[in-house]
């Protein structure tokens, strides 16, 4: 197994859900010069270096070179993951055993969290010395269960399918209790803290398996781990800015990774990639660096975008669900995603610049279309397309069981989306246009200069101006 991998199972076991995909993303940034940037002070004269920006589950890591910033290489990635999540007053009694209320955040696969060793983790508000504290929580151990109905009580659950109603089926048990309302858990969860119980205030809390990644298969050929759906992109990107990071020097586009909560749920939140999160942060540092409001524009018109997000590799056992000629295999490399819905981003143009990308670091992309009678799955990538109009490519590596609390992917694909998003992160001399907006311009070379969005009107409006710019 390679050290990519390696490192992804245990970024994967650090994470149990999207704040703690934060922190452990933090150190594993911070191990390498950089440094966390607070948004409520100024940035104006940030000096070059290497900064993180924290809202949330979400996460926006940049490394800014001398000069003015003036376009960007973005990934972009989504550190939730479908789940059970708490509800505020979750604690019952009922039938003897105490239970707690559970919302279902996002797609989850239902029936895969029946019987699973359950853990609990998320953050809590705490009043201390008169404060109110966030802190994270992560009990690591098998506390709670949602016992499957015995086959004796369900005689045709394997012919007609396990139906779960949401409100009565999924509560799980957390022990034995009399009839009295329990709060066994709000003291485990104070005791865990350090607090008292009064002052544990209000809390974003999810279940998670307990199970850890492992590799598996005949040949250690596959990875077997809950979170895979987004946690394996959101760790590519990070170690594709790692590597990049190196590159980076006065003129070139400013690499960003950003790593988004709420995807699963549609990113409408003051977190997600519907928030005006990047965009503040594209135009800070345009400002930042002695840019107006036009240099902003101008910038977006220079800069690129990819959105990582899981794929499904084919089914051997349901080969009919893939449109014939677009079932990607595991560990066969990333796969860009193409929807004429746009409910994948992915333009012509940024599909051939990907490809190009992987084909230079030996590596051959795979392509993925949804059948057309199935309703497509999308991603952060029409969002973030939409709120900063910059050309954008969907990828991801292929996995099975998309949502399943089990999940399952390939071994050698974390090495290979990491080279690609490293290449694509990278500044490489003069492969990459300065804008793929213009059709004056190739996409791989600067023949001729393009009169475009890309430069100044401040001034002056270009005398091509009227010409229609065609993506
Ligand atoms: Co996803």
């Amino acid at each position: 197994m390679d050290e990519t991998c390696t490192d992804l199972l245990r970024f994967l076991q650090e994470s149990p859900t999207p704040y703690h995909a934060v922190e452990s993303a933090l150190r594993r940034l911070t191990a390498v010069g950089f440094s966390r940037l607070d948004e409520a002070t100024s940035w104006r004269g940030l000096a070059p270096g290497r900064y993180a920006v924290i809202r949330g589950g979400s996460l926006l890591a940049f490394v800014l070179p001398p000069g003015p910033a003036r376009a960007f290489r973005i990934a972009g990635a989504h550190t939730d993951s479908p789940n059970l999540r708490l509800k505020s007053r979750p604690e019952y009694a009922k039938m003897g055993y105490h239970q707690i209320g559970v919302e279902v955040y996002g797609g989850v696969i239902l029936n895969s969290w029946l019987d699973r060793d359950l853990g609990l983790a998320g953050r809590i508000v705490v009043r201390q010395n008169g404060e109110l504290e966030t802190r994270l929580l992560q009990v690591d151990r098998p506390i709670a269960r949602i016992p499957q109905l015995a086959i004796h009580l369900d005689r045709e659950v394997n012919d007609r399918g396990l139906v779960l109603h949401r409100q009565e089926h999924l509560p799980p048990v957390l022990g034995l209790t009399g009839e009295d309302a329990p709060s066994a858990l709000r003291s485990l969860c104070a005791r865990e803290l350090g607090v008292t119980p009064d002052d544990l205030l209000s809390f974003d809390l999810m279940l998670y398996d307990l199970t850890p990644p492992v590799v598996g298969g005949l040949s250690g050929e596959f990875l077997f781990s809950a979170r895979l759906d987004n946690l394996a992109m959101c760790h590519a990107s990070l170690g594709a800015l790692i590597a990049a990071a190196e590159q980076v020097r006065e003129g070139v586009p400013i690499p960003v990774v950003a790593l988004f909560d709420h995807e699963e749920v549609g990113s409408s939140s003051a977190t997600g990639a519907g928030a005006p999160l990047l965009p503040m942060l594209l135009e800070r540092l345009v400002l930042a660096t002695g840019g107006d409001r036009d240099d902003y524009h101008a910038s977006l018109a220079r800069s690129l975008c990819v959105s990582a997000d899981m794929a499904h590799a084919v089914h051997p056992n349901y080969p009919e669900r893939h449109e014939t000629r677009h079932r990607p295999a595991l560990n066969a490399g990333p796969v860009v995603k193409l929807n004429a819905q746009q409910r994948y981003a992915t333009c012509g143009r940024m599909a051939s610049l990907f490809d190009e990308l992987c084909r230079r670091r030996g590596i051959k992309a795979q392509y993925y279309v949804h059948r057309t009678d199935l309703p497509c799955g999308s991603t952060i990538g029409p969002i973030t397309a939409t709120l900063l109009g910059i050309p954008t490519v969907d990828v991801g590596s292929p996995m099975l069981s998309m949502h399943s609390i089990r999940e399952m992917a390939g071994t050698a694909d974390p090495r290979l989306m990491t080279s690609a998003l490293t290449a694509f992160l990278e500044h490489t001399g003069g492969l990459l246009p300065t804008t793929v907006q213009c059709d004056d311009r190739s996409l791989l070379g600067s023949r001729r200069r393009c009169p475009s969005s890309s430069t100044s009107w401040v001034g002056r409006l270009p005398r091509e101006a009227h010409r229609p710019t065609i993506l």
